[in-house]
């Protein structure tokens, strides 16, 4: 039976399938279903900073309130000081995670401020966590600052993370920056273990009734993964770190494709949510069965013989089958209406 095994982060897992951050991987009950349906390792979901902000707020709001209202009970305070705010449901969940699990726990967060990813960075370390994902989730919306100021700023942040932490550091990057490659292997330098490719952005929707921005959730398709592949294909070899390949990973096909480009793991959370945790051991079966069929002794064996630097048609990753696409596609148009 082919070996599964793979490495990621410097870490050593029994199969490229990974649950990333879902609900499903925010309960210990659907994260021991998934370590039972033979998960490779998991991304809880991510701590936000600003989530722990205001948490802090409310707290201090509450306190300051009681305060005032209760002068005389004031020694009741000193104990609501102490009441559990921040990230400390977070922390728990790490821990029973680390506990009841087999595999890797990843700890992912979100910060706002430098200061806060330190912070948090060093509390999801303490508390367990095998390595860390940093979810850089930012829309660059203010048109004062530049591509390069956003890039800079980005690296030195991961650099000072990985700096104050022992475990391993991921980053989880948007596809919308303007020189990814370049990025890509900035990042590297700076001490990334590994690069998540790539976080899927949610956008609003107009609501017609109230002409307000609205939050809109859908989960993904196979066809979303036909960019991270690319992506990956093309940093194979080109970065030191490891790739994981998120967004679209939904059937064992789309796990080959990724592993092929050169992915040392697959993520999933639509697929997962869409069809429950068992669905790990369909996929791990159809995976078996293909590599048996090709020939593929091993994850390690296959992984990045379709990459760009290694695989047997570089062009394809980039501009040269642009034309060739567009032409294909008008030779299958029947008749025009
Ligand atoms: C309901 C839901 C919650 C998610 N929460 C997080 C999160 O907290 N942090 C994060 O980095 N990604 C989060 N994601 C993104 C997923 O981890 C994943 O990267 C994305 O959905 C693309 O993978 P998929 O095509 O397998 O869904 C969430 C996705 C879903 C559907």
């Amino acid at each position: 039976m082919p070996d599964l095994a793979t490495r990621y982060l410097g870490l050593d897992l029994r199969s490229p399938l990974v649950a990333s951050c879902s609900p499903l991987t925010g309960r210990l009950d659907t994260l021991r279903r998934l370590d039972d349906a033979g998960v490779g390792a998991v991304v809880l979901p991510s701590l936000f900073e600003e989530q722990i902000e205001q948490e802090e707020l409310e707290i201090e709001r509450m306190l300051t309130t009681g305060s005032d209202a209760f002068g005389e009970a004031s020694s009741f305070f000193p104990e609501l000081a102490d009441y559990n705010t921040g990230p400390d449901r977070y922390l728990t969940l790490l821990e029973g995670a680390k506990a009841a699990l087999g595999v890797p726990v990843v700890a992912s967060l979100n910060g706002a401020t430098v200061g806060g990813w330190l912070r948090y960075a060093h509390l999801l370390e303490q508390a367990g966590a095998d390595a860390i994902e940093l979810n850089a989730y930012q829309v660059a919306a203010d048109p004062r600052r530049s591509g390069a100021e956003l890039e800079d700023e980005l690296v030195d942040l991961v650099g000072s993370v990985v700096g104050s932490v022992g475990v391993p550091v991921a980053v989880k990057l948007s596809p919308y920056w303007s020189s990814l490659a370049h990025l890509a292997v900035r990042l590297d330098r700076a001490g990334a273990a590994g690069l998540v490719l790539f976080n899927r952005f949610y956008q609003p929707d107009l609501d017609l009734n109230t002409f307000r921005a609205v939050p809109h959730l859908v989960l993904s398709t196979s066809q979303e993964l036909r960019l991270p592949v690319r992506w990956i294909g093309l940093l194979a070899g080109r970065v030191g770190c490891s790739l994981a390949a998120t967004s679209g990973v939904h059937t064992f096909e789309d796990v080959a494709k990724a592993l092929l480009a050169g992915a040392d793991v697959t993520m999933m959370a639509s697929a997962l949510l869409q069809h429950g945790p068992e669905y790990l051991r369909d996929l791990q079966e159809s995976l078996h069965w293909w590599m048996e069929d090709n020939g593929y002794d091993s994850v390690a064996q296959l992984r990045g013989s379709a990459a760009q630097l290694t695989g047997p048609d570089p062009s394809g990753f980039e501009r040269a089958n642009y034309a060739q696409t567009l032409a294909s596609f008008s030779t299958q148009i029947p008749e025009v209406p």
